[in-house]
């Protein structure tokens, strides 16, 4: 196949005729959300896609409802020309880019709200935002009906809500989680790096180390709260404006956690100029 064969649709219409069409031929079919302004990040999703589904189709939608007032939805990077070369050089055979009108028509009622994961972290930040994902995530595995959808690890708790509301209204499509794609000083790739200026970006790295630490300190022993504690600290310390969360939780369920005895994720989120940061690790018991 030609990696520079990429066809746009915009309506689910056009979208739902073009996975029927591969699907009759036998071919499986793979799905990468994405609100565009792409980066090598989201392309290790298209690329992870090739490696277990014939076709990957990619959506780029900077959706409304995940988006808080106040939050930074009317300058979110839209760039589309330069998304569709980047993707097509990945091997993407499809881009469904939809207007706002198409997910959300006249009249829109419904909201799919997934408790327990949602809770929390970003969620207790951010009020409506896992809403806001869910039920875009739902509309668009509906509209498209991959074999598998690829998410990224950086978003962790994102992740982990979308699992839970496939299993839970029984989508037959497999998630797959992807690992965090990093700058070489351990930034992790993010649309939202665009946000920081010179000098916002060489202290961004911190919060990568902050949570490293906090993964050394579990591994010899000391407990999540003060390890916790002393990453905040450490952050602000390098130039973070405030930091939202530094927290260790149950690497399945996201339940709180105070000292490593299965596998946990370590999370954190704080804001640095005009940017909020995320990222997450994980570290497993010795
Ligand atoms: P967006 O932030 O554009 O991310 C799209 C996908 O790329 C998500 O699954 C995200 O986890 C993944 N991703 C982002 N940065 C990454 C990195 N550095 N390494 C690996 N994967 C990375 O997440 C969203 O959009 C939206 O919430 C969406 C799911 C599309 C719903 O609107």
């Amino acid at each position: 196949m030609s990696f520079d064969d990429l066809d746009i649709v915009r309506t689910v219409a056009d979208l739902r005729s073009r996975v029927a069409y591969w699907r009759a031929q036998g071919l499986a079919v793979a799905f990468v959300p994405t609100m565009g302004a792409l980066h090598q990040g989201h392309l290790s999703l298209i690329r992870k896609g090739l490696e277990v589904a014939d076709r990957v189709v990619a959506s780029v939608f900077v959706n409304p409802t995940q988006f808080g007032p106040g939050e930074d939805f009317s300058r979110y990077p839209r760039q589309e020309a330069t998304d569709v070369e980047l993707l097509a050089g990945a091997g993407c055979a499809l881009l469904f880019a939809p207007a706002a009108a198409e997910m959300y028509p006249q009249g829109f009622a419904t909201t799919v709200s997934v408790a327990g994961v949602s809770e929390g972290l970003c969620g207790a930040v951010r009020p409506g935002h896992f809403a806001g994902v869910a039920t875009v995530v739902t509309k668009l595995l509906l509209q498209c009906r991959p074999d598998v959808a690829l998410f990224g690890e950086k978003d962790y708790q994102q992740l982990a809500v979308i699992r839970r509301l496939v299993t839970d209204l029984d989508i037959s499509c497999r998630v797959l989680g992807v690992e965090t794609l990093r700058e070489p000083d351990g930034l992790a790739m993010s649309s939202r790096n665009a946000y920081l200026n010179a000098a916002e970006r060489a202290i961004a790295p911190a919060l990568h180390r902050a949570l490293q630490e906090v993964a050394a300190g579990l591994v010899a022993g000391a407990a999540a709260e003060g390890l916790c504690a002393a990453a905040t600290q450490a952050l602000l310390e390098a130039g973070f404006l405030s930091v939202d969360y530094v927290a260790v939780r149950d690497a399945e369920t996201l339940a709180a956690v105070a000292h490593l005895e299965r596998p946990v994720r370590i999370l954190a989120a704080a804001r640095l100029g005009g940017a909020r940061l995320i990222d997450n690790i994980g570290v497993a018991p010795p």
